[in-house]
């Protein structure tokens, strides 16, 4: 007999005692871990609505004891030992918000161990021990979360693993370090220079405690593990991504991109090629009439395009203690739902359970391919047609090719190149080859072009 789905819609059967709650124990309790308190504290009532139980930290380790104790003001017990609170028989899930990958490691796979489920906001632990750290996991039937890792304030990890879980991904890409953002933002719209841009971003709390993780950009790529994970199943392995920073770009190339039409941000790129993925952070040229173009500031933004979805948009900060609140106790609800249920019944936490792991291959640098901008000093300015066709016999297709509008005080004319999308390899070839190209006077400079269509 068919029933109405809306009226068959009945209250579930009320329980006798009131669920128990999830009881969270906490490791490191700086910024993020304040804001988690906080955060949990202000909206107990919501959250417990939401999570199905309350949602109750019963403990907290912090090396610097007094200060714990005053952010908890005497409602839960604070210890200097990471170890007591990733083994108590009285925590269900381990929240660590200390960050590094040393100590981090064995605390987070101490609490595997005895059976605890893990959330986790720190990026670097898992690109560096993730192969590790989920596979524990999956050996011990636990959740590890890690929500707060990317992208903070943006709900990215959980719109690719449910919101967009019927697509196939065709790629991912973003601007997922603020720092960086924050500098390339202040050097197109101030002028600033790099060094000062740096000091502000860092005056200003966005910057990682070693500031080369965000200009080298070793953070936007632990985060981009991260987001390759989830979306084609690949390792979570820093080492396979292509990393560039932006410690060698020049105000020039801001100048001269701006002259094209484009802006320069630090993306993370993962997309599906049919051999396997690229994975690759790099400053690169986008149009300046893409909605990426103007994630600005030390605002994040990431697009996915799915073969169903077409492309989706999020935008938000990437950074901030009560912003990153917001990521670990979405993590805490979700874990506090799926606690209870068998392992093999969730939704993973990586792109796909480890019996259906469709893992694509991350391809080498020469196989990957893409537009690129050239800046190419040469002795006169009607050099611009042989650099042109060189390029083109060389096999680089080129789409447009003019002269920079201004040059350096003291440099003389430069060849602004843009090419259609070419292969890494070929385009490296070429470039080793231009470099000692007779009409070319200093130091060729070479930029992906990202069309994020
Ligand atoms: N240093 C990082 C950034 C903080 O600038 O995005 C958040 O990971």
């Amino acid at each position: 007999m068919y029933r109405d789905p809306v009226q068959s819609l009945e209250p579930l059967p009320s329980r006798s005692a009131a669920p128990r709650a999830l009881r969270v124990g906490m490791i490191g309790i700086g910024t993020v871990g304040a804001g988690t308190f906080r955060v949990l504290a202000r909206n107990q009532a919501d959250i417990a609505g939401r999570a199905g139980r309350p949602i109750e930290l019963v403990m907290v380790a912090a090396r610097n004891l007094e200060r714990a104790a005053r952010i908890v003001g005497g409602t839960v017990p604070v210890t200097d030992d990471p170890l007591r609170v990733a083994t108590h028989p009285d925590v269900d899930v381990v929240v660590e918000v200390a960050g590094g990958t040393g100590p981090a490691r064995d605390w987070v796979l101490a609490a595997i161990a005895h059976g605890k489920h893990v959330v986790t906001a720190n990026k670097a632990l898992l690109a560096v021990h993730g192969a590790e750290i989920f596979a524990a996991a999956r050996q011990h039937g636990v959740a590890v979360a890690y929500e707060g890792a990317v992208a903070v304030s943006i709900p990215i990890v959980k719109a690719l693993r449910e919101g967009l879980t019927a697509n196939r991904i065709e790629w991912v890409a973003g601007i997922i370090n603020g720092t960086t953002n924050f500098i390339l933002s202040k050097m197109e719209d101030e002028g600033l220079d790099f060094a000062a841009a740096l000091a502000e971003a860092q005056a200003l709390g966005y910057a990682e405690a070693d500031p080369a993780f965000d200009i080298e950009g070793i953070d936007a790529a632990h985060k981009l593990t991260l987001l390759a994970a989830n979306a084609f199943g690949t390792s979570v392995r820093l080492a396979d991504v292509q990393v560039e920073g932006i410690t060698s770009l020049q105000r020039t190339d801001v100048a001269c991109a701006a002259q094209l039409g484009f802006r320069i941000k630090l993306l993370g790129v993962a997309r599906r090629r049919e051999e396997g993925v690229e994975l690759r952070v790099q400053p690169a040229l986008v149009p300046v009439s893409h909605l990426m173009a103007h994630v600005n500031g030390s605002m994040n933004g990431i697009m996915v395009k799915g073969d169903a979805a077409g492309v989706t948009m999020y935008y938000g900060a990437g950074a901030g203690s009560e912003q990153t609140a917001s990521a670990v106790i979405a993590d805490l609800v979700d874990v506090a739902r799926l606690d209870g249920t068998h392992a093999a019944q969730r939704v993973p936490h990586l792109g796909f359970h480890a019996h259906a792991m469709s893992a694509l291959p991350v391809l080498p640098r020469a196989a990957t391919c893409s537009s690129h901008y050239l800046r190419v000093p040469v002795h006169a300015a009607g050099d611009v047609e042989a650099i042109s066709a060189w390029l083109v016999r060389q096999q680089v297709p080129v789409r447009h090719v003019t002269l920079a509008a201004a040059a350096q005080p003291g440099s003389g004319p430069q060849v602004l190149v843009l090419t259609q999308p070419v292969q890494q390899g070929t385009m490296d070839l070429a470039l080793h080859a231009l470099q000692a190209h007779p009409s070319v006077a200093g130091k060729v400079t070479a930029l992906r072009v990202e069309e994020l269509a």
